[in-house]
């Protein structure tokens, strides 16, 4: 039996926006939030608050917030490693936010330049002011299907970060399959780790589709009753510390799956395709989506 509803969030504006070498003005970025929306989006990661030296095309994330007219019922997370993120976060409202460690030291060093032990104790404070101001705190773990500096990444080394983020009071975990390397019996295994310490509602996939399986990834997460995955409107983004990654998973190609398997989402797909088509015109390239170009192609057609 596969969950009769998934919650998907939209991490294109954060995640799929954060490398673009070009800056992405903040009015499209908010248009492409606002469309996200009308399509019926519920969830949507909207940018981070993170150093501008490291990452600068995110460096308008308050101005990108204020510029949002918020929806009632629709959620807006923002990313935050550290307390001078989430100082910067608080005055925006986010509904949640996002700590972010990886399941790999060689990672966890290149992307927040700290260790894993090290990040937990910076999450730490950030997680109980945070929670104190009444939000909601996402921890995402990075390389837990593999790392782009390491290799391999054991299941001991994920569940660790698990327990790490359950331990300083972390709501929910998201595994991330950052270099998209992951094979459907190895993420439900890194599932089953995260289930040990968390209920299914608060576990999540974020799967990039480096290598094409991210759908089969989803699939197989759904079997075990897991109901939450992270999306890139048309499949846009990589991390800047993960060369060579492409993009989260479309948005597009997850809800025409889900709709086909009989799942609702809650998402208008012809509402989502136009968002999708707004910001890769924007960004001056076709969409990666594959159901997106497919269902663009069949209007013209
Ligand atoms: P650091 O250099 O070790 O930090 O960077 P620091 O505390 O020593 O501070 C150095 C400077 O940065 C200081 O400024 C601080 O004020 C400033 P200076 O005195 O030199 O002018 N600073 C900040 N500025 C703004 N906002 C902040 C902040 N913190 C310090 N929050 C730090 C540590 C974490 C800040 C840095 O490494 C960083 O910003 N990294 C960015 C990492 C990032 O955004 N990666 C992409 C997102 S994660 C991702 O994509 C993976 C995910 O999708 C899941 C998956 O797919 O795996 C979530
Ligand atoms: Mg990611």
């Amino acid at each position: 039996m596969l969950p009769s509803q998934v919650t998907l969030v939209d991490v294109g504006p954060r995640d799929g926006l954060q490398n673009e070498k070009l800056q992405v003005a903040a009015g499209v970025k908010v248009e492409l939030v606002h469309r996200l929306q009308s399509a019926g989006l519920k969830e949507i990661e909207v940018t981070s608050f993170v150093s501008p030296k490291w990452v600068p095309q995110m460096a308008d994330n308050t101005e990108v917030m204020a510029g949002i007219t918020r929806r009632p019922g629709v959620r807006y997370s923002v990313l935050v490693p550290n307390m001078k993120g989430l100082e910067g976060a608080l005055p925006t409202r986010p509904d949640e936010v996002v700590v972010f460690g990886a399941a790999s030291e060689a990672f966890s060093q290149r992307n927040i330049n700290c260790s894993i032990e090290e990040s937990i104790e910076r999450f730490r404070p950030v997680a109980a002011a945070a929670r104190e101001a009444g939000l909601k705190v996402r921890g995402a773990i990075s390389c837990a299907l593999g790392c782009p500096y390491q290799g391999e990444v054991s299941l001991d080394d994920v569940e660790r970060v698990v327990r790490l983020m359950k331990d300083i009071g972390v709501d929910h975990v998201g595994m991330a399959d950052t270099i998209g390397v992951g094979t459907p019996r190895r993420v439900q295994a890194v599932m089953e780790r995260a289930l040990k310490h968390y209920p299914l509602v608060e576990v999540s996939g974020h799967f990039h589709d480096t290598y094409g399986q991210a759908l089969a990834n989803i699939y197989a997460s759904l079997e075990l009753g897991i109901h939450t995955f992270d999306a890139s409107i048309a499949g846009l983004g990589g991390c800047p510390y993960a060369k060579g990654a492409t993009g989260n998973v479309a948005t597009e190609d997850v809800v025409f799956l889900l709709h086909g398997l009989g799942i609702a989402t809650g998402i208008d797909l012809d509402a989502l395709v136009d968002a999708g088509a707004f910001i890769s015109d924007a960004l001056g390239r076709p969409p990666v989506s594959r159901a997106g170009k497919a269902l663009l192609a069949k209007r013209v057609g």
